[in-house]
C-alpha cells in the first residue's frame, strides 16, 4: 500500500506549494486536498480552523499518508502547534504534520538587507501573530510591518486574479502596507493563495522589494526533512502519483486546478 505525502489547504493556495515540492522531489506521492467547500478560512475562528484542519488531517492519515504539510498559512498559524502538541500523540505518535510558516521565516534572515520586512496574509494569520512572534524568536532585529488582504483568497478562487478588480485590490493593499514602513525591502506572500496574484504585486512594487513567495523555501525545508528523518522517508512512497481530492465538486476543482498547475488534473470528490 502506497503511503503518499498529504498537502493540505483550504481550496487551490496549496497548489502553488505542491508545485514546488513535486518539481524538487518529483518521485514521491502525494494527496492533495482543498476544503474548497468550506473555503476561505481566513475570517474564520481560531477553533473553526483548528477542527476544519484536524478533520483533514485525519481524512489524509486515513488515505495512509504518515507526513501531512499543512500548505496553509492560516491552518499553520492556528492548528498546527495544537495538534503536534495534542492530537498526534493520540492519534498516531509516528505520523508527522509540518507547516510553511517555519521555512519561510528561516529565508528571510538572508534576504532583507534594511532588516525591516512586510507580511501580507489572510486576517487569521495576521491577527494570530504567528510571523511576528516567530520572526523576534529567530531574527530579534528585524521590524514586521504585516497587512491583511481580505479580498486576495477570493479572487484566487473564483479565478478573478487577472482582472482590474484584482488591480484595485493589489495596489491597495501594497500602498498600505509600504506608507506604514518605507524601509521595508523584503515582502513575504504569508498565504499561499498569492502566489497566483504574483504578477500584479510585482506590477505595484517598487523594483527594488523582493518578494518571498513560500514554495520554493517549503520545498527546501521537506528535502531536508526528509533527508535528516530517514525513518520517514523510507516510509513514504515513491512512484511518482500525484491525487487531488476537494470537498466540492471535482469538476469545478479539475478546470481551475489544471489552469493553475498547466496540466490535466482529474480531481475526485472527499467523500
Ligand atoms: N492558502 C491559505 C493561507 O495560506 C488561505 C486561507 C484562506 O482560505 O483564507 O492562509
Amino acid at each position: 500500500m502506497s503511503s503518499p505525502i498529504g498537502i493540505f489547504d483550504s481550496g487551490y493556495g496549496g497548489l502553488s506549494i505542491l508545485e514546488e515540492i513535486h518539481r524538487i522531489l518529483p518521485k514521491y506521492d502525494y494527496i492533495y486536498l482543498g476544503d474548497n467547500a468550506r473555503a476561505p478560512y481566513g475570517t474564520r475562528s481560531f477553533d473553526i480552523v483548528y477542527q476544519f484542519t484536524l478533520e483533514a488531517v485525519k481524512r489524509l492519515f486515513e488515505m495512509n499518508c504518515k507526513l501531512v504539510i499543512l500548505a496553509c498559512n492560516t491552518a499553520s498559524a492556528k492548528a498546527l502547534r495544537t495538534i503536534q502538541q495534542n492530537d498526534l500523540p493520540q492519534i498516531d505518535p509516528n505520523r508527522r504534520v509540518l507547516g510553511v510558516i517555519r521555512p519561510t521565516i528561516e529565508s528571510i534572515g538572508a534576504i532583507t538587507q534594511t532588516r525591516h520586512v512586510g507580511l501580507l496574509g489572510t486576517q487569521g494569520t495576521i491577527s494570530s501573530q504567528s510571523y511576528p512572534l516567530e520572526i523576534a524568536k529567530l531574527f530579534p532585529d528585524i521590524v514586521v510591518e504585516e497587512e491583511a488582504c481580505p479580498m486576495w483568497v477570493p479572487l484566487v478562487e473564483n479565478q478573478e486574479y487577472n482582472t482590474p478588480g484584482a488591480d484595485y485590490f493589489v495596489q491597495k493593499h501594497i500602498n498600505n502596507i509600504l506608507s506604514r514602513d518605507t524601509l521595508i525591502d523584503t515582502l513575504i506572500l504569508g498565504c499561499t493563495h498569492y502566489p497566483f496574484l504574483e504578477p500584479k504585486i510585482r506590477q505595484y512594487l517598487p523594483s527594488n522589494i523582493q518578494i518571498v513567495s513560500q514554495g520554493h523555501y517549503v520545498a527546501e525545508s521537506l528535502k531536508d526533512y526528509l533527508h535528516r528523518h530517514p525513518e520517514m522517508d523510507a516510509v513514504c512512497s515513491k512512484n511518482s502519483i500525484c491525487e487531488y481530492y476537494t470537498t466540492e465538486s471535482p469538476e469545478k476543482f479539475s478546470e481551475t486546478a489544471s489552469i493553475f498547475m498547466q496540466e490535466n488534473i482529474q480531481a475526485k470528490q472527499l467523500r
